[in-house]
């Protein structure tokens, strides 16, 4: 896969905070910096050539929806799929939590988009909405998808906060059963000299609903409320005993609230995936009906 721009995430983020400043600070369900969050992503991935889809559904704080993109290109018997939620909490602007993974998925779709590619799988980004409220974005994309389109999903990969001021490098292990993707990213870290650590993350997250499913889901994440030990900080930098994120669900999850490094390996392993996944082979179509 290719060295992803880091600059072009960062103006992502900064093209997020701006929505957020326009609308009130934030970008949470049912609020005007949700629905304009969708439009400006959707904007520039239509302008790219994926072909999208919002998925509009209820909540308790108003209408939400999915914005789910397809490449127009691969098998649609074997499809792999990226995804991070795009709203924020009511109380700030969420640029790490989870600005950082949208930005992340976008700025991959944008440069395989621009690699003209044509490869062998079907290849789908999802920016959800209300994780925040219980992950109800990505639970009602699969309670409504259809059984045969479920079970095309070959594989699913969350980006839920990867930008982190305190930063740790943390790989899923919550859904280890037949799982290449967990392995393939762990092996990404250490090829880049980069200490990773596997995290159970409980659930906490989109993949959620996928793993429920049967699908192997695997993820990254670079630390959220939990206080950085001091063997962690030795091997990764940063202040032990501090949170991963100090401003994790505060107001202060802004722009400055991003350490560009762990941004930077962030995206280029979510490159890494993506270009990978859709070339690999997944053997057999599964024949629906
Ligand atoms: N999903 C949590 C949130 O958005 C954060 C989180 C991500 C926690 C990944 C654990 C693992 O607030
Ligand atoms: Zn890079
Ligand atoms: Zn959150
Ligand atoms: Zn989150």
């Amino acid at each position: 896969g290719p060295d992803l721009s880091v600059t072009n995430t960062q103006a992502h983020l900064t093209q997020l905070q701006s929505i957020a400043n326009a609308n009130g600070g934030n970008r949470g369900t049912g609020r005007p910096g949700y629905a304009a969050s969708v439009s400006w992503v959707k904007g520039k991935l239509d302008a790219a050539g994926w072909t999208t889809t919002v998925q509009s559904f209820s909540t308790s704080s108003g209408t939400s929806s999915n914005l789910i993109a397809e490449w127009p290109a691969g098998d649609p018997n074997h499809v792999v799929m990226l995804g991070g939620h795009l709203d924020s909490v009511a109380n700030g602007a969420g640029i790490n939590d989870n600005g950082s993974g949208s930005a992340g998925v976008l700025e991959a779709a944008l440069a395989y988009a621009a690699s003209g590619q044509t490869a062998k799988n079907r290849v789908r980004v999802a920016f959800w909405g209300a994780e925040e409220l219980g992950l109800l974005g990505s639970k009602h994309y699969m309670s409504t998808l259809p059984t045969a389109d479920k079970d095309r999903i070959e594989a699913y990969l969350n980006v839920d906060m990867i930008g982190s001021p305190n930063p740790g490098y943390f790989v899923y292990n919550d859904n280890p059963a037949g799982n290449g993707a967990r392995d393939e990213l762990t092996s990404w870290y250490a090829s880049k000299g980069i200490p990773w650590e596997y995290i159970d993350v409980q659930g906490r997250s989109d993949h959620a609903a996928f793993r429920s499913y049967g699908i192997p889901t695997a993820g990254i994440f670079s630390g959220a409320e939990s206080l950085k030990t001091s063997s962690q900080a030795q091997k990764w930098g940063g202040t032990a005993g501090r949170a991963f994120d100090p401003c994790y669900h505060s107001s202060c999850d802004t722009t400055s609230n991003i350490n560009v490094t762990a941004l930077d390996r962030g995206v280029d392993v979510i490159g890494h995936m993506l270009w990978l996944y859709a070339a690999k082979d997944f053997g057999t179509a599964p024949q629906p009906g």
